[in-house]
């Protein structure tokens, strides 16, 4: 059985990942961690939990080698809007991390490390339709020259020490337990909680807005695919992968499907910008090649998912 530590278990994916993971591996394998924000109850009642910053190396050490870690997730992050406001702690946090990382990792010869790349690692010279796996790596933004060269890292440390790090470029996730932070996707998970709430939603992005997007169940599926994938049939350490993509103006359609009354205005901001230097699709057909990617949920089946499921939380 493996014995996994997740960096960064309060966060939008951590949070689910969490216990997708300890249904999976058992309870007492999985050790979650947290730095700023509180864990939820489901994460700290079911195994357990740390406190730890990426960041603190030596303690990072002690805790591989007292909870005999051999594989990690390393979901911190600070996001593209907030990396925008706080560059310099964003390449600290975001690099830095993990870098700490990757040299534990190494030390301790764990077997396996996952850490998340972002379509953001593409830029305005990037083809933006059905964008290929290997194609031009120019980011405008401070996460997304994070995100490439944390990919270069990973690269450089599989052949320079033979450590197992994967990556996948992961699109905006749509999720209906923690709300994402800081990041120019997260229109996508707030439009749910204000259709429901208030029928009503102003939106930071233009209507035309097209963005490669995933639903959370597809992600967790993903995490723990590219993990279990046969290291022999991997060409490379980092993949495209892709969901579903829509525009605003289309997500708030298949919406009022399910709540006529909804309105949606836009008022694009900052954002906009960021947006606008990514890719609208995503080719991620190496994925589907070398380790069997295939996801489940498009716009339709995801947006009556998230509505079900949010309804009965926020109407009581
Ligand atoms: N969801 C992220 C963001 O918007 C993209 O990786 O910053």
């Amino acid at each position: 059985m493996r014995r996994i530590l997740v960096i960064g278990a309060a966060g939008q994916i951590g949070s689910e990942l969490v216990p997708f993971l300890r249904n999976k591996y058992g309870n007492g394998n999985v050790i979650a961690t947290g730095r700023k924000t509180p864990l939820p109850d489901v994460i700290k009642n079911s195994g357990p939990v740390i406190y730890l910053d990426a960041l603190e190396k030596n303690r990072l050490s002690e805790v591989l080698y007292e909870y005999e870690i051999d594989t990690i997730y390393h979901m911190a992050s600070i996001l593209s809007a907030t990396g925008e406001k706080i560059p310099q702690t964003a390449w600290d946090i975001n690099i830095n991390g993990l870098i700490n990382v990757l040299e534990v990792g190494r030390s301790y010869k764990v077997d396996k490390i996952i850490w998340p790349s972002s379509i953001a690692a593409f830029g305005p010279t990037t083809p933006r339709e059905n964008t290929p796996n290997i194609t031009v790596l120019q980011p405008t933004t401070m996460y997304g020259i994070t995100k490439v060269a944390g990919e270069l890292l990973a690269e450089y440390y599989y052949k320079k020490y033979d450590l197992d790090v994967r990556s996948m470029r992961l699109p905006g996730i749509i999720s209906s337990e923690t709300l994402p932070g800081g990041g120019t996707t997260d229109y996508a998970v707030e439009i749910f909680y204000e259709a429901i709430k208030n029928n009503k939603y102003t939106c930071f992005l233009r209507e035309d807005t097209v963005l490669p997007m995933m639903y959370q169940p597809d992600c967790l599926k993903c995490m723990v695919d590219l993990l279990e994938a046969d290291n022999s049939k991997l060409k490379r350490r980092v993949y495209n992968i892709t969901g579903m993509s829509f525009s605003a103006g289309e997500i708030a359609a298949e919406i009022k499907k399910h709540i006529p009354d909804f309105e949606i205005d836009y008022k694009p901001d900052f954002r906009q910008e960021i947006a606008d230097s990514w890719p609208k699709s995503i080719d991620d057909s190496l994925a589907r090649e070398e380790w069997g990617w295939n996801p489940t949920y498009d716009l339709s089946s995801m947006t009556k998912d998230m509505i079900e499921i949010l309804s009965k939380r926020l109407i009581k």
